[in-house]
Order: C-alpha cells, then structure tokens, then sequence
C-alpha cells in the first residue's frame, strides 16, 4: 500500500509518499518547504501569505516527491491530506490539490486531521497497540487523550489559554531569540542555569489533566521588561528556565493522566508523545522517567515526524485506508476539528494557532 501525503494547515508546504511492505511502513520521501523566509519580515505567520506560498510550493512539492520515491501517481493507493484544524487558506489549497489528483489517478481522497497524524506518527516507526497513553504538545494544541483506534479518541484534558508550543515561541519573542521558538529556547537552554530566574508551573499540583501557560508567560515578560535587553548570558539562563518550568509544568498534568490511565485502561502499556513540542529532549527525559516509574513504554515519534509533515499526513491516510475509512471529493474542510467531539469546547482544543 502507497499513500501520497500533503500538508499545508500553516506555514509548512510538505509531500511525502509513505509505503506498507511486508517489513513495515517505510517513508519514501518527505519534503518540506517552510515558509519561515515569507512570514519572518511579519513576526507571525499571515494566513493570506501563506495561503499563496503554498500555491507556489506545492505543485513542485508533490512532483519531487513522487520522483524521489520513484512512484507515479498511478501507482499510488490513495491521496491523503490535512483538511483540518489549520489555516483555511492554507487546506483548501492542500486539500484541493489532493483531491484534484486522486480524481485524475482515479484514486481514494483521505481527509486526514492534522492532530490524528500527530497521534498516530508513532505508529509509523514504532509497534504500539492501542490503547495509549497521547500527550500531544504542538504550537496550537496542548492535550492529554487516549486512543483507543483510528478516530477513536477521548480527551483527558487540554488548555486553558495558551498551547505547550505557544509557550515556548512568546517565549522566546520576549527573550530576543528567533522563530520557531521551541528549538530557538533548547539551543539557547544548553549552556543556561536552569534554576537562576524563578518562573511558576502553571497548574501544577492541581487535580485533573488541563494545562495553563498564560501565566508563564506573563512572568517571563515582567522579566524582560525589568532587565531590558538581555545578553547571552542572561538569554541563555532564562531560555533553560522557561525550558525546565514548562517541561515540569507538562510532567505534572502528565502524571495525573498516567495514574487515570493505569486506573481505566489497565490493558494500555504505553505513554506516546506527538506534535512539534515532543522533539524537545528535556520534555523527552522527563516523560522517560514518568513512564519507568508508572510502569509504562515511553514511546516517541524521531524528532523530524514530532513536527509538521507531509509523512505523518500519509501514514494516517494508510491508518484511515486501511478500515476503509475513505472520503468524497465533496469532503468539506474543518478549521476547528477536535479529536474528541464528545469532550467540552475549550479556546485552545480543535484550533491551531
Ligand atoms: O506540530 P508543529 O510542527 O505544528 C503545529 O501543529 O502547531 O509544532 C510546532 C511547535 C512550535 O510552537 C515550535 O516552537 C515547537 O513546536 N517546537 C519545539 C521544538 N521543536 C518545535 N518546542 C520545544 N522544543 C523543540 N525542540
Ligand atoms: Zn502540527
């Protein structure tokens, strides 16, 4: 089985073509283009300017793709792309190219939720049987669920305010280091003191699996705007101290989930992580210990499938493919698309920021 993969819900244009053999799935191929150069001079990503760029990027995107896997379309089995939660601009532009070509090949169209290809991406190189345990932690979404199967998903908690990845990029803003800034605040952290600037844990101690990091945030700004400028010094200590206080913030909210988990789904062996914030090596010790401790398998996708791409949107067309799970050409998209529907709205659950 081979699926094309394409993702656009904000600022990255990706394709991959990801194949099941009889060895397990294999990734064929999976660019990206980050739009990092055409939002850089705004400070944020601009959904028009993205819209567009992945116009321009895409159509070559794919074409690359398809010949670095050395598979022609008419090969494939199925189209898969992200219809939801993202950018509106940005899908309909993924979502109609995929679906414009799967009507050409005469192929499945897979409407694939960008946040079920962060649950899954472990699944493409790791063996984990559901249920898991899922923290998934990216620039819009900050949640602990347990999956059950494809699109089988109940919410253990989310945030109040602000995303785990949000955290790290205002951050990271108020410091004076770039974007993205998750691997901007690592990079800076490892030569950091971790423990010279106070910072609170938002939440922790409390009961229940929700997160909250605006107040996180706010300190960090009292901070900066007390000291003015920071040097390096200075940047690289409050850098590894927002790194720790937020790492310890998502452990605790982490360690109530896990005990629910034990609790309720006895037979589930295993703590997954997925989305952008899970490449972080602090964040990836920390939740190794949580799950030795609980008697868990901690068990992460390899940092390049952590954060947005096309391969993670291909492997959840192949989960989705696979039950049979496929989509019409009139597949509408869905800006706001949480996992679980069944769970009360929040600001921060089904939209990515
Ligand atoms: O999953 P993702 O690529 O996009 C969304 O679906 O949102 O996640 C992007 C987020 C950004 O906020 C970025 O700063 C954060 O993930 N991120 C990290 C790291 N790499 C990316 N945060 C902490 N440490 C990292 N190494
Ligand atoms: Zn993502």
């Amino acid at each position: 089985m081979v699926v094309l993969g394409i993702e656009t819900s904000c600022d990255e244009s990706a394709a991959a073509v990801v194949a099941v053999t009889a060895a397990g799935p294999r990734i064929l191929s999976n660019l990206i283009h980050s739009q990092l150069a055409e939002h850089t001079p705004y400070g944020g990503v601009v959904p028009e300017i993205a819209a567009r760029a992945h116009l321009d990027h895409l159509h070559p995107l794919i074409s690359r793709a398809l010949a670095e896997a050395g598979v022609l379309l008419g090969a494939v089995d199925g189209v898969a792309a992200a219809a939801g939660p993202g950018l509106i601009g940005g899908l309909i532009v993924g979502s109609t190219m995929a679906k414009g070509l799967a009507w050409a090949a005469d192929k499945p169209f897979l409407a694939v939720n960008h946040l079920e290809a962060h649950a899954l991406a472990v699944r493409l190189t790791e063996e984990v049987d559901f249920p898991y345990l899922l923290l998934l932690v990216s620039g819009g979404h900050c949640q602990l669920l347990v999956c059950s199967g494809v699109g089988r998903y109940t919410r253990l908690g989310t945030t109040l305010d602000d995303a785990a990845g949000e955290a790290f990029d205002k951050a990271a803003k108020l410091i004076g280091l770039g974007y993205p800034g998750g691997p901007a605040i690592e990079t800076a952290a490892e030569d950091g003191d971790p423990h010279r600037f106070v910072l609170p844990r938002p939440m922790k101690g409390r009961p229940g699996c929700d997160f909250s990091f605006s107040g996180l945030k706010t300190a960090v700004r009292h901070i900066t705007s007390a000291r003015g400028p920071l040097d390096p010094r200075g940047q690289a200590d409050l850098a590894a101290s927002v790194e720790l206080a937020i790492c310890e913030a998502v452990t605790d909210r982490t360690a109530n989930a896990v005990a629910l988990f034990r609790r309720k789904y006895p037979e589930g062996n295993s703590l997954v992580v997925g989305g952008g914030v899970a490449a972080n090596k602090r964040l990836r010790g920390r939740l190794t210990s949580l799950a030795d401790e609980a008697g868990l398998r901690f068990v992460a996708p390899p940092p390049a499938l952590c954060t947005d791409n096309g391969a993670i949107i291909a492997w959840a067309g192949i989960e989705r493919l696979r039950l049979g799970l496929v989509d019409g050409l009139d597949a509408p998209l869905k800006p706001r698309w949480p996992l679980d529907s069944d769970a009360p709205p929040r600001p921060g659950a089904g939209v990515k920021g």
